[in-house]
């Protein structure tokens, strides 16, 4: 018998808008610090000017066939910068939901933060939790931003939500497959992205989405985020395009010959 397929390891069926499948893109923001050491500015101007871009990309996604759009916006590993750094960050996130938050309402956008909530300031967390309850019924558009947020950590949090599920006697080890393990993360339902793209010409990984990047499209662009806009999502949209997903089978066009 064949293992289980997870959600992500199979085309996404939904049809979009324009006839296409809706996408689910997923961006590691990165560049802001070099952005801001370019101009001889301190590195909390390049996360300021950050979130600037953040909010374009955000506007100029839904027209170029996004449906969700998972951004990565502070790691488990960002806790080992500078203390000020870090409050500037923080400070960020909350700035952004409080001065955004109407018009996500109003376009009809739903947020959401993935990640581990232990370890965020109260005052934070419930600025987070009221945007989600504010947003929870939009569906035009989902925005998720990963704030304390991951790879491994999420993997063991789901890990250890299925043992208590075990301990409790409500779930038994034998059932579990791909799809259940997947319930458990943060960045669920609808975890795995279509395509994934760093900014800053850094071309690694970062402990962002490791589940979710099963069979994603890598796109790497050499610009710094702040810099960042719908031009630059319009490009790496286009480059995804233009490429083939197998999912692990062989091209439409290989089956014909195959047979
Ligand atoms: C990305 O920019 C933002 C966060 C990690 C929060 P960086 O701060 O990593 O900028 P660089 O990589 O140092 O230029
Ligand atoms: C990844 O970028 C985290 C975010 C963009 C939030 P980093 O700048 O922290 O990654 P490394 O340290 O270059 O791998
Ligand atoms: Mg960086």
């Amino acid at each position: 018998m064949s293992p289980a397929i997870g959600m992500h390891d199979r085309p996404p069926p939904a049809a979009g808008r324009a006839g296409r499948p809706a996408l689910h893109v997923a961006i590691i923001m990165d560049g802001n610090g070099r952005w801001a050491k370019q101009r001889g500015l301190p590195r909390a101007f390049g996360h300021r000017a950050g979130v600037a871009a953040l909010r374009r990309t955000v506007e100029g996604a839904p027209g170029l066939g996004i449906e969700r759009l998972t951004v990565f916006g502070f790691s488990t590993e960002n806790w080992r910068r500078p203390q000020p750094e870090i409050s500037e960050l923080m400070g960020l996130l909350r700035a952004y939901f409080e001065s955004d938050l109407a018009r996500l309402e109003r376009d009809g956008v739903r947020v959401r933060i993935v990640g581990r909530r232990t370890g965020l300031d109260a005052d934070i967390l419930d600025i987070v939790e009221r945007a989600e309850a504010r947003t929870r019924k939009n569906d035009r558009f989902h925005l998720r931003v990963a704030f304390n947020y991951g790879g491994r950590a999420d993997i063991v949090d789901a890990a250890r939500k299925f043992a208590l599920a075990v301990e409790r006697g409500v779930a038994r080890a034998k059932d579990l497959d791909e799809a259940m393990f997947e319930a458990g993360l943060s960045t669920a339902p609808g975890s795995a992205p279509d395509l994934i793209i760093r900014t800053s010409g850094e071309q690694r990984v970062s402990n962002f989405l490791l589940w979710e990047c099963a069979y994603a499209e890598l796109i790497f662009q050499d610009v710094y985020w702040p810099d960042y806009g719908p031009e630059h999502l319009k490009a790496a949209i286009a480059d995804f395009r233009s490429r083939e997903r197998r999912f692990g089978g062989v091209a439409a066009d290989d089956v014909l010959a195959a047979g």
